[in-house]
């Protein structure tokens, strides 16, 4: 299967049921558009929701005034976009009719490339490519491009890109997939490669770039990421898990990971044994602070942690970083009975 087949497959199971996608009414995609450009759907559904019920047409919003449409949208940020919605709502009403080409959508205000592309395929049936954030990131690491997204090479080269990649007669099936995949499957942070339908084609899964991928230009400093492990000890046992795809060290073993702050509450006698480990690698900086947890109770863990016998934490593989905190980790104290020694001197 082609990837643009794969896309317009996992769409037709996985895309999202949103109200304005049973429309091809240009204004109401319009309107979710402006909307989401800086808000998540959730949030956004609420408003679009409203405006259509307040101003069904673009005649009924370009007869509100300024002050109506600013609060209607309160609460959504970025007041020009609301201020440009009215004045382009003014603009289509002196038209007579919604425009119904690139070029003619592009002229009304606050519509750009991506705005007058959605409007065009998903209204109008017309070809054209959306390139929004997601798509970015998809294309990126599907086919291992690292020319900064936010150049005018990396742009053309996007565009350009989607635009090949778009069905004949499909665009909007093939537009709304790629930015729903971007944001349901192939999400900035953890996305889901190990069941990614486009596994076996993607460049960055394979040459493990996908947290490296979109390239933003003054974005190359190496960033900081903080690790807080957590080696529970819990009647000889402690418990690990294996590395998702699509992230450092993916398929090595680890113990108890916690990467926000501030630490949960766990039940036993906490030790800070390590703080602030670093750990360099290509594109990050690993700050690692290493807690023993010694609990006679097993605290509630993700369901692909895995308890092992201490003893036998040899048999897993763990990242270099891992080994060198898990080797220092104190034996248990003999008084408390059934000690089992780390064998790991090394
Ligand atoms: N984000 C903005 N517009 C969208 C759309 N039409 N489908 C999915 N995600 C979007």
């Amino acid at each position: 299967m082609t990837f643009t087949e794969n896309i317009l497959q996992w769409y037709r199971v996985h895309g999202r049921d949103l109200p304005w996608r049973g429309t091809h009414d240009p204004y109401r995609i319009w309107l979710s558009e402006v909307i989401l450009q800086q808000t998540r759907i959730a949030q956004g559904m609420d408003y679009w929701l409203r405006f259509v019920e307040r101003w069904p047409t673009v005649h009924d919003l370009a007869c509100a005034s300024e002050d109506e449409v600013l609060r209607q949208w309160q609460g959504l940020g970025y007041y020009s976009r609301a201020r440009n919605l009215h004045q382009a709502a003014q603009q289509v009403d002196a038209l007579g009719h919604f425009p119904d080409t690139l070029q003619g959508l592009r002229a009304l205000k606050g519509v750009g490339d991506y705005t007058a592309a959605a409007i065009a395929s998903m209204a109008f049936g017309i070809d054209a490519a959306v390139v929004d954030g997601n798509v970015y990131r998809v294309l990126a690491r599907h086919y291992g491009i690292d020319t900064p997204i936010n150049t005018t090479q990396g742009k053309r080269l996007f565009t350009e890109l989607a635009q090949s990649l778009l069905p004949t007669g499909h665009a909007a099936e093939f537009n709304q997939g790629m930015m729903d995949f971007g944001a349901i499957q192939c999400t900035p942070q953890s996305p889901r490669c190990d069941a990614c339908p486009l596994a076996d084609t993607c460049d960055a899964l394979h040459t493990h770039r996908v947290d490296q991928l979109p390239v933003k230009q003054g974005k190359t400093a190496i960033k900081t990421r903080r690790l807080q492990y957590i080696y529970i000890r819990c009647k000889g046992q402690t418990a690990i898990h294996r590395r998702p795809a699509g992230d450092i060290w993916q398929g090595l073993w680890e113990p108890l990971l916690i990467e926000e702050q501030p630490l949960p509450h766990f039940e036993g006698k906490m030790t800070l044994l390590r703080q602030g480990v670093k750990h360099v690698l290509t594109h990050r900086i690993l700050l690692a602070d290493f807690w023993l947890l010694e609990t006679d109770q097993r605290p509630p863990l993700p369901q692909d942690y895995l308890w092992v016998n201490e003893q036998d934490l040899d048999n897993y593989a763990l990242p270099r970083l891992v080994e060198k905190l898990v080797t220092n980790v104190p034996s248990p104290q003999p008084s408390k009975g059934g000690a089992n020694k780390l064998k790991k001197t090394n």
